[in-house]
C-alpha cells in the first residue's frame, strides 16, 4: 500500500526536548545533562501512569510536575530557573533536518501532520516558533481524546484527520516505544534512530529505520 501521508511525531522527533536545558546550560551547571534526561524521562512516566489509572492531565501540567521532581531530584539547581526553563520548552527548537524534510514531503504532493502527546497550546507555540507551520497541513494534540499515546485511540485521530487508511500513514518517530504504538495501530511507522540505540519492543517493528530525517523522503513506502 503506497503511503500517501507522514504523520510526525513531535518531542525527540521534530523538537529537541533538550534544547531548553541546552539554552540554560551555564547557568543549571554540571548536572544539565541529567537533569534534562530526568525531566523527560518523568514527564513521559507521568503521562503513561495517568492513561494507564484512566486519568488525564495536560502534558503541559506534566511537563512541570515532572521539572518540579528534577529540581527536587538536584538540589543544587537553582528553583529560579523554574520559569526560563519551562518558558524554552514552550518554543523549543526544531532539529535543522525537521523543515527540509517536511518541505520536501509537501512538494512531493504528500500531507504531512504532527501527532503528538502535547498538548494543543504547546504544539502551537513550537510550531509557530520553528517556522514549521507552512509545511504542515494538521498539528493534531492528543487534547482531542484526552489521553495518551501510545493508546491505540490516539493513531486514530490521524487516520481520522488525513482520510486515508492506517497503512497509507508513515508514523515518523525517534521514541521507540511511539513506534511500537504505530505499528500496534496498523500505522507504517519509521523509526528516526539518531542515537544509534539498540532496538526494543520485539513483535512491534518499524517499516524502516533511518538515522535523521533528511532520509525519511529518500524511503520507497
Ligand atoms: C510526543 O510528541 C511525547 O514525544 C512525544 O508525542
Amino acid at each position: 500500500m503506497p503511503v500517501k501521508a507522514y504523520v510526525f511525531d513531535a518531542y525527540g522527533t521534530l523538537f529537541d526536548v533538550h534544547a531548553a536545558i541546552g539554552r540554560h546550560r551555564a547557568t543549571v551547571g554540571p548536572d544539565a545533562e541529567r537533569f534534562s534526561e530526568l525531566w523527560r524521562t518523568k514527564q513521559l512516566e507521568y503521562s503513561w501512569t495517568l492513561t494507564l489509572m484512566g486519568r488525564y492531565e495536560s502534558f503541559w501540567t506534566l511537563t512541570g510536575q515532572a521539572l518540579d521532581f528534577a529540581f527536587a531530584r538536584f538540589p543544587k539547581v537553582d528553583r529560579g530557573l523554574r520559569a526560563s526553563l519551562l518558558d524554552a520548552y514552550y518554543k523549543l527548537d526544531a532539529y535543522p533536518d525537521a523543515r527540509p524534510a517536511l518541505a520536501k514531503l509537501k512538494a512531493e504532493g504528500c500531507a504531512t501532520a504532527i501527532l503528538s502527546n502535547g498538548s494543543t497550546d504547546m504544539l502551537t507555540a513550537a510550531v509557530k516558533g520553528a517556522k514549521l507551520h507552512d509545511v504542515l497541513d494538521h498539528v493534531l494534540s492528543v487534547d482531542a481524546v484526552r489521553t495518551f499515546k501510545p493508546l491505540p485511540k490516539v493513531y486514530d485521530l490521524a487516520i481520522d484527520a488525513l482520510g486515508v487508511k492506517a497503512n497509507e500513514i508513515a508514523f515518523v518517530s525517534s521514541n521507540r516505544w511511539d513506534v511500537a504504538g504505530a505499528a500496534n495501530a496498523g500505522l507504517a511507522p519509521i523509526w528516526v534512530n539518531r542515537g544509534g540505540n539498540p532496538d526494543e519492543y520485539p513483535g512491534l517493528e518499524p517499516v524502516a529505520v533511518i538515522r535523521g530525517l533528511a532520509e525519511v523522503a529518500n524511503l520507497s513506502l
